[in-house]
């Protein structure tokens, strides 16, 4: 066994409501369907993989989890009121309360660094602009980044500019932080400080974090449950702990969670 399993901790027991109820949801473009009937909850300061082969459906799921894509049947409930609200104020009111770094990691280019992870503070927060600056710079050095607060976006390399969008992603403090990829094209070192932020983050305060990954390694150290998106059925087909799939999952789950540990 992978001996970075053993800092994931078994999911405790939920504690009160789900923070996230996703019910019957059916994702669609037009009439082509991506995944149907997917049911499960994200609770409260767990991490959460999503995980699924290329063109599953993992983006689209998390696009629907903020609130961006609307369903085409079912549901999602944050803290029991439906992300998808027609009431935009309660609406605005939710999505503050979570962060999310896309695959592309898109940072606004006619702004410095620094002032895209501001931007989010100057939208949202009553914080002055010294203790914005403080904050931002602080996010930076958590995501190694503490020496680009006045570098351009375009300068950044691939693996740079979407460690700049985790932090941007982390600026009003979120309860719950989504993360599209955010291993994807970093170094290896880089990459296991990302898994160790995760952890902090779960365990220092009590931050949830859903993350779409292929990196079966950082799935393993970080993800207390996993969700898998079957590319063919359309639908999830398993949802447990890494270890409890990798052991006695579906044959194509397992297939999927070994192939990094094949010879
Ligand atoms: N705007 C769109 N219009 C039509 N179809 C789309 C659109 N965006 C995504 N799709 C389709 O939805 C499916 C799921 O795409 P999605 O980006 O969610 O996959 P993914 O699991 O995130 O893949 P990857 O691992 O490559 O990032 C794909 O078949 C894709 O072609
Ligand atoms: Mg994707």
């Amino acid at each position: 066994m992978d001996d970075t399993t053993a800092s994931a901790t078994a999911p405790s027991e939920p504690q009160g409501p789900p923070q996230v109820q996703v019910e019957g949801l059916t994702m669609a473009f037009g009439s082509k369907v991506i995944q149907r009937d997917l049911d499960f909850d994200i609770r409260r300061g767990e991490v959460l993989a999503i995980v699924g082969a290329s063109g599953c459906g993992k983006s689209t799921l998390l696009r629907h989890l903020i609130g961006l894509q609307a369903p085409a049947a079912g549901r999602v409930r944050y803290g029991g009121d439906d992300i998808h609200t027609d009431d935009a104020e309660l609406q605005a009111r939710l999505r503050r309360r979570f962060g999310v770094a896309f695959q592309s990691g898109a940072l606004w280019s006619s702004m410095t660094v620094g002032e895209n992870v501001m931007l989010p503070m100057e939208m949202f927060s009553k914080a002055e602009a010294p203790e914005r600056e403080e904050k931002a710079r602080a996010k930076l050095a958590l995501v190694g980044l503490g020496d680009q607060f006045d570098a351009e976006p375009p300068a950044l390399s691939g693996g740079m500019r979407k460690r700049a969008a985790i932090a941007r992603a982390l600026a009003l403090e979120p309860e719950l932080l989504y993360l599209d990829e955010p291993s994807a094209g970093l170094d290896p070192l880089a990459a296991a400080q990302l898994d160790e932020l995760m952890l902090q983050l779960r365990d220092g305060q009590g931050t949830t974090v859903v993350l779409v990954s292929h990196e079966l390694h950082s799935i393993f150290a970080v993800a207390d449950r996993l969700l898998f998106l079957d590319a063919d059925d359309k639908t999830m087909t398993a949802l447990d702990t890494p270890q409890a799939l990798l052991d006695h999952g579906p044959d194509k789950v397992r297939r999927f969670l070994s192939r990094g540990q094949q010879p």
